[in-house]
């Protein structure tokens, strides 16, 4: 092409890395974590186990799960100062914008444990951010809705610690549903690590620079807003909602395999699995079992299974490889525990902070690790000289 050259670098474009966290196979529709199966994790395991497993590789004994539990839950508390920084935000401001804006402000807050050469500081920043990341979260919900923060309590487990946060108020004793919190631990485990998707990738990228553990992850939790990965939780319950009843499907089915029409079916599709996302399976039975227990009908879980129903049989989605993903069935139960849509994809940012953390510390203490450096096809104009304006 005369006014453009291809450069080619003479290198395939995978921009890939070596791990030993989490396995996916997307055609088998397989996802292990240190070699545990995602499903085995989600019904027998804790998140606090599986947070442990993610760090260090392997299963904990019950004494280093209730050291490392008694450890995470003395890092709960955050900087009184963090409170008054809350309160520069507005009031409706979406509560991932808070997040992006508060973890990235945690360097100034604890910029005793940003030495990333230290052992020691990496994990003491790590652990104060899997420990406080619940907390923040909770506090962005209680500024949204004007309530007070409430603080942490260490004789609650992380999940229904993290519901007390959230759902307590001054006037009267918030009581932790086990139902409830059975499911949140349960949502935390589905969502804490998931390979080299694009939030991992950006926490990694981050980090091969040197910055500092707090900036890799609130670098990771921008990414993950976008309505293309965590952000589609948030989507597809909106579109479930605005689909409303099982007739209205085939309109937005059909918008969805129309090219012309940049909508797509939120919860669906995904960059690796061509098969079912393992983890909505999971959560397809989980919907249905926490809202019986809980007594509530939600007719959105009818909406998406019909939803699902209908693609799973129709040739486009077929033929695409199209099913639904870890977003499609979260919504159903996260609105049920009673969890606004605005904080879906801050849930699925406090989950993965365990999950970016591990994979941050895999690649720093990698000695082969470099900087980040993506290369380009470079496919612009061939070299060039300066034309006057008068020229132009
Ligand atoms: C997450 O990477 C991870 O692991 C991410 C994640 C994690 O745990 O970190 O699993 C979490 O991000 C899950 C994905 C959440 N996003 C959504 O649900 C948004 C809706 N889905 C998509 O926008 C889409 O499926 C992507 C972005 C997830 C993936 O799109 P790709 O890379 O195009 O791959 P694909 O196989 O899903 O799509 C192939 C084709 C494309 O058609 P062509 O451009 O090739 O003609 O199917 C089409 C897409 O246009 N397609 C859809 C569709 N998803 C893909 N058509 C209609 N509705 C959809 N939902």
């Amino acid at each position: 092409d005369t006014d453009c050259f291809t450069y080619d670098p003479g290198f395939t474009s995978t921009a890939s890395c070596e791990s030993k966290i989490t396995y996916i196979d997307g055609d088998a529709g397989i996802l292990l974590h240190r070699g545990y199966p995602i499903d085995q994790l989600a019904e027998k395991s804790s998140f606090m186990e599986v947070s442990y497993l993610l760090l260090n590789g392997e299963l904990p004994s019950k004494a280093e799960l209730d050291k490392f539990t008694y450890t995470i839950s003395r890092h709960t508390m955050v900087h009184e100062q963090l409170a008054t920084f809350f309160r520069g935000f507005r009031r409706d401001a979406h509560p991932m914008a808070i997040m992006c804006g508060v973890v990235g402000a945690l360097s100034a807050f604890y910029h005793d444990s940003t030495d990333i050469a230290d052992p020691e500081q990496r994990r003491i920043a790590s652990h104060r951010l899997i420990a406080k990341i619940p907390t923040l979260a909770a506090m962005a919900y209680k500024y949204s809705v004007g309530q007070p923060f409430v603080f942490p309590k260490n004789d609650l487990s992380y999940a229904g610690n993290f519901l007390n946060m959230t759902f307590s108020v001054p006037a009267e004793d918030y009581v932790v549903d086990p139902i409830i919190e059975s499911a949140m631990d349960k949502i935390f485990i589905l969502h804490a690590d998931h390979e080299q998707n694009a939030s991992t990738s950006t926490v990694r990228l981050a980090g091969s620079s040197g910055a500092n553990p707090f900036a890799c992850i609130a670098a990771g939790i921008a990414c993950l807003w976008g309505p293309a990965h965590g952000g589609a939780n948030e989507a597809a319950l909106n579109m479930l909602r605005e689909i409303g009843t099982p007739d209205k499907i085939p309109e937005y089915i059909a918008r969805a395999k129309n090219k012309d029409d940049p909508f797509r079916l939120m919860g669906f599709g995904h960059r690796v699995y061509k098969n079912f996302d393992p983890r909505a399976k999971v959560l397809s039975k989980a919907a249905t079992e926490v809202l019986d227990k809980l007594g509530i009908s939600d007719p959105v879980l009818d909406t998406a299974r019909e939803l699902e129903r209908i693609a799973l049989s129709d040739q486009y989605f077929i033929d695409k490889k199209l099913y639904p993903n870890v977003d499609f069935y979260s919504g159903v139960i996260l609105s049920a525990i009673g969890f606004p849509t605005s904080m879906f994809t801050v849930l699925f940012a406090l989950a993965r902070t365990v999950g970016w953390i591990a994979q941050w510390n895999e690649m720093i203490t990698d000695p082969a690790q470099k900087i980040g450096r993506p290369r380009q096809l470079y496919t612009g104009p061939t070299q060039r000289d300066y034309v006057t304006v008068d020229q132009r």
